[in-house]
């Protein structure tokens, strides 16, 4: 088994803030991890490091069992905490973008494009402008530009925020069917019910993954029948 993602010992700090402090994780084939933690735990910090887009001051990662080149960069697909579109450009044009830098040309662009699309609902808004669109639609276009390339491993930093709860599980559906593909993803969010639907979770908090397993086995080791549970039961023990 390869695994496509591999963290180990990562250190990270801003100024005198310590944000990861000896974080190691590793992504298994065809699993949906949750990052979960509270805000400013660091899960951001940890996506971008795991990435390449940031540096960590110590530590080592390893993408597909490779160091990350931009080779390896192919075979992800990142959204961002923040929408990063065009928004002069329609919808279609967008998608167009991300889909030739990772390499894609002709029909298989445009057909990939409109299944992208509709794999998030926006078939029919393609050639609005981005600038007409809804905070929940923005995120969606991102989502879709994530996935254009059919990627094999998939970098999600709170992908359903702001959805109304009928496309986020369409999207859950969307993620589930994605991983039976064989993809792997890695999810960050703060909506519990999403959680339970992760194959494993990790929780971060003060600079460590305080807890990691599968959501059921969490539950039972903190005698909880919530994830969210889980998560109050270790924040809140230290206030
Ligand atoms: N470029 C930066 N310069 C300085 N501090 C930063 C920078 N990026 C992040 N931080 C700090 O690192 C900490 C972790 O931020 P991060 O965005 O990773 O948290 P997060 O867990 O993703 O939070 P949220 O759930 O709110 O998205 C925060 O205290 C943040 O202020
Ligand atoms: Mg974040």
């Amino acid at each position: 088994m390869t695994y496509p993602v591999i963290g180990e010992h990562l250190y990270k700090h801003y100024k005198k803030q310590v944000v990861l402090d000896d974080v190691s994780l590793t992504l298994r084939e065809s699993e949906i991890y949750g990052l979960i933690g509270p805000s400013g735990a660091g899960k951001t910090t940890l996506v971008r490091i795991l990435l390449g887009l940031e540096k960590a001051d110590g530590g080592r990662v390893e993408l597909f069992e490779q160091a990350p080149t931009l080779n390896a960069f192919r075979s992800l697909g990142y959204m961002a905490q923040s929408d990063a579109l065009y928004n002069e450009l329609s919808a279609y044009q967008n998608l167009e973008f991300f889909a030739a830098i990772q390499g894609m040309r002709g029909k298989e662009k445009k057909r990939r494009i409109r299944e992208v699309a509709k794999n998030v609902g926006l078939e029919n808004d393609l050639k609005k402008s981005v600038s007409q669109f809804s905070g929940g639609m923005r995120r969606r276009l991102s989502l879709a530009a994530a996935l254009v390339h059919e990627p094999r491993l998939y970098l999600l930093d709170e992908p359903t925020v702001g959805l109304d709860p009928l496309i986020r599980r369409d999207i859950w559906r969307l993620f589930h069917y994605l991983r039976s593909k064989g993809a792997t993803m890695i999810v960050t969010t703060h909506v519990m019910d999403e959680v339970a639907q992760c194959d494993r979770v990790g929780l971060l908090s003060e600079g460590h993954i305080i807890a990691e397993g599968a959501p059921k086995e969490l539950m039972r080791q903190y005698g909880v029948s919530t994830i969210e549970d889980v998560f109050l039961v270790r924040e809140g023990a230290k206030s």
